[in-house]
């Protein structure tokens, strides 16, 4: 009997489909990944498969919605369309424009976590691995931005500009675990270990820690040091690409309870049968897409 992943791998080619995955899928899914990837990687990935028919996206809405957005004529498949990034849905449209009305003079930057509806009313939009230089791209010295209240607070620290955080305690459930105790603790545990966390982490976490990377900047970070140990504070399955990716260091979780239970949606079989059925798909209204592209583009260009 043939295996699930050669199943997954003769769909794949009969269907001319391409399997993208975010860094926080678990380790049969990054397995069998054409792509791994966080979101701008992700996003940049997705603006560059014009030769693929299918894309079957295993990671949460928001990173499908965008590479649909960025590919209106493709078919783009999620495993399991429960998969939704609680934080996206923090900043409904309504209150986006009810802030933009408060402060029209303001820049607007929306974090990629959030939804389609909201990002077409965006200048730009930004991920943990470039906020502080998208942000920098803008004309505005005032700039909403939302919906993680950290990320902001994060980039507020790094600039003049002053940024507005919108709406009030938007925030990840997953990164609000940490708490500064759990740094102290594996400083005790580990005392020659640096510890990295996420910028979506409480701000106080973040000033504990020795580094703020996004999940992509702590693979690269990891790679070129010569340091052995390191402590991660962000999602658990991280660890996992980290060790499959650069064997040898020694990789502390900063909390083994920080789980991102949409992302672990996705399993084998419905990566399968989204292939055999080229469903369920993500889509987005047309008006909507195409509004939201120039505001994807500008992050895609401020990026380079
Ligand atoms: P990265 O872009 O750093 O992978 O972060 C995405 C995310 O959702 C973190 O929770
Ligand atoms: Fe959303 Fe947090 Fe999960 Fe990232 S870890 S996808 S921000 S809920």
């Amino acid at each position: 009997m043939m295996s699930i992943q050669d199943e997954i791998k003769e769909l794949k080619e009969e269907k001319n489909a391409i399997i993208l995955a975010h860094n926080y899928q678990p380790k049969e899914i990054q397995d069998i990944a054409d792509f791994l990837g966080d979101s701008l990687e992700l996003c940049i990935k997705a603006s560059e498969i014009d030769d693929k028919d299918l894309v079957v996206f295993c990671g949460v809405d928001f990173m499908a919605e965008t590479a649909y957005i960025l590919n209106p004529d493709k078919k783009i498949v999620i495993p399991d369309l429960e998969a939704e990034c609680p934080m996206a849905h923090m900043l409904p449209e309504e209150e986006l424009l009810k802030s933009i009305e408060e402060h029209p003079d303001a820049g607007v930057i929306l974090y990629v976590n959030s939804i389609a509806e909201a990002k077409q009313h965006a200048d730009t939009l930004c991920t943990s691995a470039n906020a502080v230089k998208v942000t920098e791209s803008l004309p505005h010295d005032k700039i909403l931005f939302g919906p993680d209240n950290n990320l902001a607070t994060h980039v507020q620290k790094k600039i003049e500009k002053e940024i507005i955080p919108t709406p009030k305690g938007g925030h990840c459930y997953v990164h609000k675990l940490f708490h500064i105790e759990d740094v102290e603790l594996k400083r005790e545990q580990y005392p020659n270990a640096t510890i990295i966390c996420h910028p979506e982490c409480n701000i106080e976490v973040q000033e504990a820690c020795d580094e703020v990377l996004s999940t992509g900047g702590m693979l690269r970070f990891i790679a070129e040091s010569d340091e052995e140990e390191f402590v991660i504070g962000t999602e658990i399955d991280m660890i996992t690409r980290l060790n499959s990716e650069i064997p040898g260091k020694k990789l502390y979780p900063l909390l083994e309870g920080a789980i991102c239970e949409t992302m672990k949606l996705h399993t084998l079989e419905k990566v399968r049968d989204a292939l055999k059925n080229e469903s369920p798909e993500v889509t987005v209204p047309d008006d909507v897409a195409s509004k939201s592209l120039k505001a994807v583009q500008h992050m895609l260009d401020a990026s380079k």
